[in-house]
């Protein structure tokens, strides 16, 4: 499945001019070694990440029903660690893609390390003129927060750049769990 991805991306190079980037799902068995090998077959942005389409069951009719899920804020967080893992590590940009809602959620992606954020489900519930709203909150917050660019936010708190990065790894979650309560 991965060569197929290599293939694929080293064939649409040797074709076209234009940058390319590689939109992925997060269901790769080994992401990092994969994000690298797409980078150093040349890809030059990495999307993360596609949302699937997700069928469920009609338990009344017993029909498998195709509607589209939009996301909600909360899937921002599995883009939202990859991108503050991968920042630093391939010279490929990163676009952040999946539950980024307002300018708050543009705003934390930025800060792991995304090039640019990427909305598709807010709009389709609340229109275009969200982004108004979404750059309003943006602004509002680096003014308070006395940032005068993007790019000074980009990457500030990659996994390279905080003090705790083992927070954005796995054997963080069983500390989060000893410590859950409802
Ligand atoms: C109705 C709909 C159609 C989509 N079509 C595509 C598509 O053709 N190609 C693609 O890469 N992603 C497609 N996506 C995925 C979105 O581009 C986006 O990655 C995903 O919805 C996550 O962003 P969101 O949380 O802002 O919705 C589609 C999503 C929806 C809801």
């Amino acid at each position: 499945m991965e060569q197929n991805y290599i293939d694929i991306l080293q064939q649409v190079k040797e074709r076209v001019q234009l940058k390319v980037a590689v939109k992925l799902s997060p269901y790769f068995s080994n992401l990092a070694h994969f994000a690298k090998r797409l980078d150093h077959a040349g890809a030059d942005g990495l999307v993360l990440f596609n949302r699937f389409y997700q069928p469920d069951i009609d338990l009344e009719q017993l029909e498998v029903t195709p509607n589209i899920v939009l996301s909600k804020s909360y899937d921002m967080r599995l883009p939202l660690r990859w991108i503050a893992l991968l920042k630093g590590k391939i010279k490929a940009d990163l676009a952040a893609t999946s539950g980024i809602h307002t300018g708050w959620d543009v705003i934390k992606m930025m800060m792991v390390g995304a090039n640019v954020t990427m909305l598709n489900s807010i709009l389709l519930k609340k229109g275009i003129s969200e982004i108004r709203n979404i750059e309003k909150t943006m602004v509002k917050w680096m003014e308070e927060h006395e940032y005068e660019s993007v790019k000074q936010m980009q990457g500030s708190m990659s996994a390279q750049n905080v003090p705790h990065p083992t927070r954005f790894e796995r054997a963080q979650y069983i500390k989060a769990l000893s410590k859950f309560e409802l």
